[in-house]
């Protein structure tokens, strides 16, 4: 096993308590062959979030639902698509429009695959906040994923840059 496959596999230990039907139900899985960003696919990218939305709200001592952010924050990049090559080819609209379309899309298909709280769906709803400056988050959950989603891009960034 790599060290970044040892990395993963340890992340989805520590999650599996509060998300196992989200692992093993679905398609998780498929999120792994789309690339985020560099070398960091979809699915190691909604881990990170997961890890650093539930760190982020423990340092802060913040009183969270540790299962609904957790499920909500490994589904809030749920679109199913290579953004790069694809972007939303269904609508015709080119690669650009990607940020602000994905959350909708990525609600929809989670919706079809799983039941979701009304805070896990606010959480895929408002993830990209402030682009879509009218999603407003209205829950500590839905900001603490916010905040972990731009800290785990620039991380994986300089990850990707330096490995
Ligand atoms: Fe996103
Ligand atoms: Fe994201």
């Amino acid at each position: 096993m790599t060290e970044r496959e040892q990395k993963y596999f340890e992340l989805e230990k520590k999650m599996r308590p509060y998300a196992a039907r989200i692992f093993d139900g679905g398609r998780f899985d498929e999120m792994d062959k789309n690339i985020q960003h560099g070398k960091t696919t979809t699915k190691q990218h909604v881990m990170n979030v997961a890890d650093i939305s539930m760190k982020l709200g423990d340092a802060l001592h913040i009183q969270y639902s540790k299962g609904e952010l957790v499920r909500g924050a490994l589904l809030h990049d749920y679109f199913l698509y290579d953004w790069h090559e694809r972007a939303n080819e269904e609508n015709g609209r080119p690669k650009s429009f990607h940020g602000f379309l994905h959350p909708d899309i990525a609600l929809k298909n989670a919706e079809e695959d799983y039941y979701l709280s009304k805070r896990e769906r606010e959480i895929i709803k408002n993830h990209m906040w402030p682009l879509t400056i009218t999603r407003v988050p209205t829950c500590r959950e839905a900001w603490l994923v916010v905040a972990a989603d731009k800290m785990a891009t620039i991380s994986e960034f300089f990850v990707d840059i330096f490995s």
